[in-house]
């Protein structure tokens, strides 16, 4: 059958429409497609525009002055908008704190990190005692010492426990009666005479860590550190409570200042000054506990001296006749010894003797009989120690004139 010219065209607008549909079939795929392909870009665009804020911040922190650090030692409002902070220098001040920060973590104590134009706290910082104190071996559990094993000196620790232990084991007393425990127990004495011995023999007595600084390896080992060491000391001391903390050698950063200082002597005052703010810091009845040694009193700072501070000086003097034959039997002890062995002639030919001299009289003795090839240590070797331990030194009653 022939077609008709209308056939021809409806045929034509037939094909028209196909064509049609699929070419917007084809415009709506590419629509899609590049619909995703605007999403991806947009997300490209922020994710871009997120690195470059980042990278504008870093910019600008790497380009910001470093943060000096410091600790929160008070909160003034509520909100811990306001604080005061100590500085290392030992300066302390009134500072705000910043936005964001998470604010309501701050606690006195803190160490923060400080804005170096107006101490604004930038940052908190971990509490870092590790790299610092842990490792050190200052931290002497509890010590094995007891008062037995210290001849001597029995009023002297008396007086100890009065100011360290009864505080310690029964604080009620000190409330009855509404007086303030002397915070801490200065003992002053020649070398050798038993001060550390006293401070372990409470620390055990009273079961409490026993943390040992010692002067002259505070200023020597930690250089421009000192005040930092000090202070984490004693947040060590609050954490291991009941806690003795026995400052020995106190003259190496407690001696009195002077007016011409070289900044050596700045960096030792500004220990100082840290530790007289932390022993103000404390509560009397607290459960941590101070005992300091010195073997000169007399060049100490006023300022340790005051009251509420190393308040109680207790004199450990060199051992009497009396005391010298309890420090013999103490280290006899232990020694196997012939039985008849005449402790009082021992003590009168070591006048002026302290107790490290006394204990050493008895290694020696040990020694000769060893060198005898003995198995038991005879007066005679006691005498040729003292003997020994005589010629090695100019004069013991020097030692005590010194002293006395
Ligand atoms: N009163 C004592 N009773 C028993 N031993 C003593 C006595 N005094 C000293 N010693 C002995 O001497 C050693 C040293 O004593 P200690 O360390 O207590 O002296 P120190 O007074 O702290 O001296 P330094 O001023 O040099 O630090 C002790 O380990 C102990 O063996
Ligand atoms: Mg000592």
């Amino acid at each position: 059958m022939e077609s008709t010219p209308i056939d021809d065209e409806k045929q034509k607008d037939i094909k028209d429409e196909n064509y049609l549909a699929t070419y917007i079939r084809h415009l709506e795929k590419r629509l899609r497609i590049l619909e995703v392909d605007k999403k991806t870009l947009d997300q490209e665009r922020i994710n871009l525009q997120k690195e470059l804020d980042e990278l504008k911040i870093e910019f600008n922190q790497l380009r910001a002055p470093p943060l000096i650090t410091g600790v929160i030692t008070d909160i003034l409002d509520e909100n811990n908008e306001r604080v005061v902070i100590s500085t290392y220098s030992g300066q302390s001040y009134v500072v705000i704190t910043s936005k964001s920060l998470r604010r309501e973590n701050l606690f006195p104590g803190l160490n923060v990190a400080l804005n170096q134009h107006n101490y604004s706290v930038m940052e908190l910082l971990p509490t870092s005692k590790d790299p610092f104190i842990k490792g050190m071996e200052l931290l002497d559990s509890i010590p094995d010492i007891t008062y037995e094993d210290i001849g001597g000196l029995d009023f002297e620790i008396n007086e100890v426990r009065e100011a360290v232990e009864l505080p310690l084991t029964k604080p009620q007393l000190f409330e009855k009666v509404g007086i303030e425990p002397p915070k801490g127990v200065l003992l002053q004495g020649p070398p050798g005479t038993g001060k550390t011995l006293i401070a372990k023999a409470v620390a055990n007595k009273t079961q409490s860590t026993f943390i040992r600084v010692v002067g002259s390896e505070l200023i020597n080992k930690f250089i421009g550190e000192g005040a930092r060491f000090i202070r984490e000391i004693f947040e060590l001391a609050r954490e291991k409570a009941p806690t003795i903390i026995f400052i020995d050698e106190l003259d190496a950063i407690g001696a009195e200042r002077s007016e011409d200082a070289t900044s050596g002597d700045r960096e030792v005052q500004r220990t100082l000054m840290q530790l007289l703010s932390e022993l103000d810091g404390f509560d009397n009845r607290g459960n941590v506990r101070f005992i300091a040694a010195t073997n000169r009193a007399d060049i100490l700072d006023q300022a340790l001296l005051r009251p509420g501070r190393f308040d109680r000086i207790v004199e450990i003097p060199i051992p009497n006749e009396k005391a010298r034959e309890d420090i013999f039997k103490v280290h006899m002890k232990n020694l196997r010894c012939e039985d008849s062995i005449n402790v009082k002639k021992l003590v009168e030919m070591t006048g002026g003797f302290s107790g490290a001299d006394i204990k050493a009289v008895c290694n020696e003795a040990g020694m000769f009989a060893i060198r005898k090839d003995a198995t038991i240590i005879l007066e005679q070797d006691f005498l040729d120690a003292i003997d020994k331990i005589l010629k090695s030194r100019t004069s013991p009653s020097d030692i005590v004139n010194i002293y006395s």
